[in-house]
Parts: C-alpha cells; structure tokens; sequence
C-alpha cells in the first residue's frame, strides 16, 4: 500500500514552501498539535516553514515529504543540531498527514526513513513529544518508541483547552 506514495527531502523552493504551509494549516484546522492555533493564518505558517527550510538548506535538520503524484500530503522533521553534549541524539517534530490521506502508511513510511538518515548520521537516540490529546501516540507506540512519561497541561490545543504531552524515546543505529 506505501508503495504509491514516494518520498524527497525538502529544501526552499517557493512551491515547497507554500505546499507546507497548505499542509499545516490543513492539520492545526483538524484539530493536530503542531505547535499553532486554529486558524493559523497563511503568512504565520509560511514564517515557520521558511525558517525550518532554511535550518535544512544549512543541514540543521531535514525535513521529509511524502507525494502522492505532484502533491505533498505528509511530512516529517529530523532535528540534527543538537547541544554538544548530545551529538548522538535528534528529535523528531511536524509529523503531520493531510486528512484525506491518512490510515495510509504515509507517517509510518517518512519515520521509517527519518530513523535510517539518522542512523546514517551517527545518532543513536531519537527523542519527541506529542499531545496526549488527539495527537500521534498510536502511531510512536507502533513504530516501537518508549514512552517515559506525560508533562500535564503541557499546550493548548488548537481549539483551546489544556492537553498533556506524552515524552518518548527509541534508540537506533548503532549501540
Ligand atoms: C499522527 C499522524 C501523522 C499519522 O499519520 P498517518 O499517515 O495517518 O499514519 P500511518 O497511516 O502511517 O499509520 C501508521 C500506523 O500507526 C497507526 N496510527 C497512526 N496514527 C495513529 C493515532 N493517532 N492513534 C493510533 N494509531 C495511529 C496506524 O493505525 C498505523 O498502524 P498499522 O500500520 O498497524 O495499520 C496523523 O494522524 C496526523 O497528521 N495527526 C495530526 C498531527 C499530529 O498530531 N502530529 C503529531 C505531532 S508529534
């Protein structure tokens, strides 16, 4: 079934750009935890997306894109730039799946992917959050992260009212 979509690494092309931005607007107005509240206007979600794209043109972090044809329907962060003291660790963010996509492997596929460029990197520790409301836990307890622990009342969620995060970890690569 995964094998329809195919995979890229993003960089700042204006129609990467606005491709994101379409995606996590779509997301936050469904109701998804990334960061932002509904409505999330076009020029905030394109403030965020180009400084991400940026941090990945500088190689800080890579973001994944999962295509079904021409258009972008899930995406994934890597974050590589880690303090000094834990150049074997990167966190994973902006795990997002366009609604009418998901329950389709999509966020499976891009994590699956995301783990294997940061094995390649040398890291060894993948850390993340996610709402403990409406967020991915389903998907992190699958792919077989370890859940530590939940921080209450962590954010808000994009319709308002408070939601806990839930703390995970996997290690990967190698020990
Ligand atoms: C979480 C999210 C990215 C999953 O995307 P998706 O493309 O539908 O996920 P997949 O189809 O690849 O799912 C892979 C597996 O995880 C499971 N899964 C995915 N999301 C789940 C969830 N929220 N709860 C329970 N299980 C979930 C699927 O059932 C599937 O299991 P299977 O392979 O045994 O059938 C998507 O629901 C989303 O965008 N949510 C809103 C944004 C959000 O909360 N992001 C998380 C920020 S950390």
């Amino acid at each position: 079934m995964h094998t329809k979509f195919s995979i890229a690494t993003l960089g700042s092309q204006p129609e990467t750009l606005a491709a994101l931005s379409d995606l996590i607007i779509d997301t936050v107005a469904n109701g998804g935890s990334v960061s932002f509240m509904h409505p999330l206007a076009p020029e905030q979600a394109q403030a965020f997306w180009q400084a991400s794209l940026a941090a990945a043109d500088r190689g800080e972090r890579v973001i994944l894109g999962a295509y079904d044809g021409p258009l972008l329907i899930s995406t994934v962060t890597l974050l590589l730039d880690c303090p000094p003291n834990q150049p074997h660790r990167a966190e994973i963010a902006k795990m997002m799946t366009r609604m009418q996509y998901r329950g389709q492997g999509a966020a499976r596929m891009l994590l699956q992917e995301a783990e294997r460029i940061a094995a390649e990197r040398g890291k060894t520790l993948l850390t993340l959050d996610t709402a403990e409301d409406e967020g991915a836990a389903g998907l992190y307890d699958k792919m077989g992260y370890h859940r530590t622990g939940v921080i209450p009342d962590f954010a808000l969620k994009p319709y308002g009212g408070l939601t806990g995060t839930i703390i995970y970890w996997k290690k990967i690569g190698r020990m």
